[in-house]
């Protein structure tokens, strides 16, 4: 196949979703129409998300469980679809933003009783950072929720984006009769049904008295006036302001019911980006240029002792990769090849011989790749942007073995790769804080440093409120905060100056006392100036 045609036939995204709005669901059914499945129930990833406490064992049967469905690959009509799975718990969060750096586009799953909730708002800040084209999808419409128009409003206000109705509900809950395709003019009455594919779609004219006898009369005048409100509310659709990530179409189902589901790929595949280009630090890379590039968005562990390889999931930008060829990688300014290169059609891990831009793949990695990395054609430049943010909670280490002193920091150095955590270097002393979104994480890296590294250690809280990343021009006022914030200064894994402040108030007082220092929560700020 020609690049050009195996660009054009590409749709990579992601579902993103505050836990329990029914992400897992929707992937599920997507990929039972994709026909990369039989039976519903065969997507179990995420169910962590509901233990209250942490257990560790879930966690390792959750790791186990997904690399096969990190990403996952099918055939729909004639486009190949490629998921790229995020983590539900919110403890991975930072896993999630790393993914959507990989992304073309989103689905945004939101339930239509709680609308939008607190994860929802950050996913979408995400989102709104780098102008991904964003396709809302309400879910549970088959439950009592929030009337329409007031969850539109909602969306607009709470995600600061445009939205624009694609599919309308017909009642709610007991009452709920199907939803009206806006985009297709098809009305699609709703019967319950969870293994199966729905097909009731008919092409019905909204004034004509077919509708009355469908739906009855009462719900079909209101269906007529609602509609009549959304055009007078809402610009026309178009495509052009949904590719630039300004209007997000919004449609209404039931996941679980199977409800709205088709409507959403359909239009999905019609209307969302093809793979894009990506900035790197000498101009961009576009899906059509000849050379191969690519960058390393995630690292999966094999938790397995005695296969201490990891899995680097590279997303294709430009060019075809090809196994078995030496491609440059550009931090460590070697040249590599891969002989088992891995695709994920269908949750099976088999070793492909080319892939395009928009294709993610597997590398087995002894240990050469972070997290960020580029690959490509003897080139010098990076790929810009996978973020780090600023984390929620941190934790001194301390080592409770010296003898295991080197294992430990080989240990820590490992899991910052994969991005577990962020590490910061405070001196004096050289005492190591880590940074997570989550408490989980602290035991992720307490059961990996003894369990792969033999390392011991054990964390001591510290009662940081954020960590900020420092620019200026003023070296003067730099070196007396320096002076005056000496115990609250550290460096980043890239030796970036960090001020870990302890409260929002000693954070408002240090941007005041020095105007000319500017804090940053993510460490995404380097775009710009690099
Ligand atoms: P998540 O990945 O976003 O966290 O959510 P998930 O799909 O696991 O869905 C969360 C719960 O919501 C599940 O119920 C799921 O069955 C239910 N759900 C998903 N879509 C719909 C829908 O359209 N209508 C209704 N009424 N429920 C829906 P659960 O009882 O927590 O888990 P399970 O035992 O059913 O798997």
């Amino acid at each position: 196949m020609s690049n050009e045609a195996a660009i054009a036939k590409r749709r990579t995204f992601g579902i993103i979703s505050h836990p329990d709005a029914g992400k897992t669901t929707l992937t599920e059914k997507l990929l039972l129409f994709g026909g990369a499945i039989q039976t519903a129930g065969a997507v179990k990833n995420n169910k962590i998300k509901k233990s209250a406490t942490s257990d560790f064992m879930e966690i390792e049967k959750q790791r186990g469980i997904s690399v096969a469905t990190s990403v996952m690959a099918f055939e729909y009509k004639d486009k190949q679809i490629n998921i790229l799975d995020t983590p539900g718990h919110k403890d991975f969060a930072e896993d999630t933003y790393r993914t959507l750096t990989a992304v073309d586009s989103v689905i945004l799953v939101v339930d239509v009783a709680n609308g939008v909730e607190e994860q929802t708002e950050r996913l979408m800040e995400v989102c709104r950072m780098r102008n991904t084209p964003v396709i809302i999808f309400v879910n549970k419409l088959d439950r009592d929720g929030k009337e329409s128009f007031d969850l539109l409003d909602e969306l607009e206000s709470k995600l600061n984006i445009k939205v624009r109705p694609l599919s309308w509900p017909i009642g709610m809950g007991d009452r709920f009769k199907g939803v009206y395709n806006i985009y297709r003019e098809q009305l699609n009455l709703f019967s319950p049904n969870k293994t199966g594919i729905s097909d009731d779609v008919e092409n019905i004219d909204v004034h004509s008295p077919e509708l009355d006898d469908k739906i009855g009369e009462a719900a079909a005048i209101e269906l007529r006036e609602e509609l009549e409100m959304i055009d007078g509310v809402y610009d026309p659709f178009n495509r052009e302001d949904y590719l630039a990530g300004e209007v997000a179409p919004v449609f209404f189902g039931s996941a679980v019911n199977n409800f709205g589901v088709q409507e959403l790929l359909d239009t999905f595949c019609e209307i969302s980006p093809s793979p894009r280009g990506r900035d790197t630090d000498h101009g961009r890379m576009e899906p059509g240029d000849k050379k191969f590039s690519g960058f390393v968005f995630k690292i999966h562990a094999n938790l397995d002792p005695k296969h201490r390889d990891r899995i680097a999931f590279l997303r294709i930008v430009s060019g075809k990769f090809e196994r078995n060829k030496f491609y440059h990688h550009v931090r460590l300014d070697k040249n590599l090849k891969f002989p088992n290169p891995t695709s994920f059609m269908a949750q099976d891990k088999s070793v492909i011989d080319e892939a395009f831009p928009g294709d993610v793949i597997g590398l087995y990695d002894s240990g050469n790749f972070k997290i960020g990395d580029t690959l490509n054609e003897g080139e010098n430049f990076n790929f810009k942007g996978i973020p780090s943010f600023s984390p929620e909670m941190f934790m001194e280490l301390e080592n409770l073995d010296p003898m295991k002193s080197k294992q430990l920091d080989k240990g820590v150095r490992q899991l910052m790769d994969e991005g577990v955590a962020q590490l910061f270097i405070q001196q004096p002393g050289n005492r190591k804080i880590i940074g997570t979104v989550g408490q989980l994480q602290f035991e992720v890296i307490n059961y990996r440093l003894e369990h792969e590294y033999g390392a011991k250690c054990r964390f001591i809280p510290k009662n940081y409120f954020k960590a900020c990343w420092i620019t200026t021009e003023n070296e003067e006022q730099l070196a007396a905060f320096k002076r005056a914030k000496a115990n609250y200064i550290a460096l980043d894994k890239e030796d970036n100056l960090v001020f870990l402040a302890e409260t929002p108030f000693l954070l408002t007082m240090a941007e005041q006392d020095y105007p000319e220092l500017t804090f940053h929560k993510t460490s995404e700020f380097k775009l710009e100036t690099a």
